[in-house]
């Protein structure tokens, strides 16, 4: 059965053809691509989509990366689409990524712990609500299912 996952390709990315060429070939080679949009955010929806980091020292930095350029926007479909997802991602710190995965798609392409590279749902909850809130009509329950 099919797991979801949004992945967010940030706009550093989406402007280094290089990177920009991997993760695509790497998402094409591993998940069913179920959605894809490419756009841009203002700072109030970029702020909304990364509401849980509200209190965070980093919130405004992020907000305004995020909404600085294009981004690209997968829904990827996957059994264990998540931490698939994640794993191909490395760890969310770019110094560690560089040390720990470094041929994690972080490793290979992240500037700093803003600049990462891409996101990605941390749980099919989050997965949920960010599908929904990129693709307010799409029809998760449809696609999706935990067992
Ligand atoms: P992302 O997966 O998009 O979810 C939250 C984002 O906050 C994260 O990737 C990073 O881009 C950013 N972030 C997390 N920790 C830090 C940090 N210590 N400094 C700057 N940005 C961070």
């Amino acid at each position: 059965k099919l797991q979801l996952s949004l992945a967010i390709i940030k706009p550093h990315a989406v402007k280094n053809p290089v990177a920009l060429s991997y993760i695509r070939n790497v998402i094409k080679n591993k998940f069913v691509v179920v959605k894809t949009k490419r756009v841009t955010l203002d700072q109030e929806t970029a702020g909304n989509f990364y509401i849980e980091h509200e209190e965070k020292f980093f919130f405004n930095r992020l907000v305004t990366f995020m909404s600085s350029g294009y981004i690209d926007l997968h829904v990827l479909g996957h059994r264990n689409a998540i931490q698939l997802w994640r794993t191909m991602l490395g760890p969310t710190k770019v110094f560690k990524a560089q040390f720990e995965d470094p041929y994690s798609l972080r490793g290979m392409f992240g500037l700093s712990d803003t600049r990462n590279v891409a996101h990605g749902s941390d749980s099919i909850a989050s997965a949920e609500r960010e599908i929904k809130f990129f693709f307010p009509d799409f029809s998760f329950y449809e696609w999706h299912t935990n067992t």
